[in-house]
């Protein structure tokens, strides 16, 4: 089974893949987690969101596995596990410059096929159904306003410690939001076969039910 989520950031797809993975007993990958690793190691480097050149250089340097440990995703970033190190809004802008790089996203793609080739998953992310898994059983396109994005978003960062207002959050989220949509590389855009799914209204629950119910009329589908 392959369910491929994508959606701006702040449309709840982390946690809404996280319920379906548990209630569907599969592997939730989080590739965000991915570029987030490598935005974290080219900003230890001293390199600028504009330098395109020094991020390619860095991709020697880096080595990334993703290991499951209790259910959890943890990233090692040549060995160390960062953990909500790359949760930092700081961290957030890099990850969306080194993704709109295609080196970068060549150097990540093996990376998440073989996941989802060895288990059944759900995986989120911008390019899921278009570039990762286009052949994935489901396919939702999962979005929210800006607004609602931007509240949930700036909650679950208080949630974790991190500082953040709204005002800050909702500013980059838009930055962030045009930055993926627009780049030539696997833009951010829905897949011709997906689902669109505005949950500004629904709750994670609600939202993680109707994608269950598509998992299950994809699998009677296919009987
Ligand atoms: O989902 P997230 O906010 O953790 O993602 C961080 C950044 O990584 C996001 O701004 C765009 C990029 N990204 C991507 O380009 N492709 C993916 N599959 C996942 C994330």
């Amino acid at each position: 089974m392959q369910i491929a989520i994508d959606g701006p950031s702040g449309a709840g797809k982390s946690s809404v893949a996280k319920a379906v993975a548990a209630k569907l007993g599969i592997v939730y990958v989080d590739t965000g987690a991915l570029y987030r690793t490598i935005g974290y190691y080219v900003r230890q480097q001293g390199i600028t969101r504009e330098d395109v050149a020094g991020m390619e250089a860095c991709l020697p340097h880096i080595t990334i596995e993703v290991r499951y440990e209790n259910g959890a995703q943890h990233v090692y970033l040549n060995g160390e596990d960062l953990g909500d190190r790359i949760r930092e809004p700081e961290i957030s802008m890099y990850a969306s410059a080194v993704s709109a790089v295609p080196a970068v996203r060549a150097f990540l793609l093996d990376t998440q096929r073989d996941i989802a080739a060895k288990n059944s998953v759900i995986m989120d992310g911008r390019d899921i159904g278009t570039v990762i898994l286009p052949k994935a059983d489901v396919k939702v396109f999962l979005f929210a306003s800006p607004e609602a994005r931007a509240k949930r978003r700036t909650a679950e960062l208080q949630g974790k410690g991190i500082a953040a207002c709204y005002e800050d959050v909702l500013r980059e989220m838009k930055e962030r939001d045009d930055n993926d949509r627009n780049r030539e590389v696997a833009p951010a855009v829905a897949a011709e076969d997906a689902v669109m799914l505005d949950n500004s209204d629904l709750t994670i629950e609600q939202t993680a039910d109707r994608i269950i119910d598509l998992a299950r009329a994809a699998l009677e589908g296919q009987k």
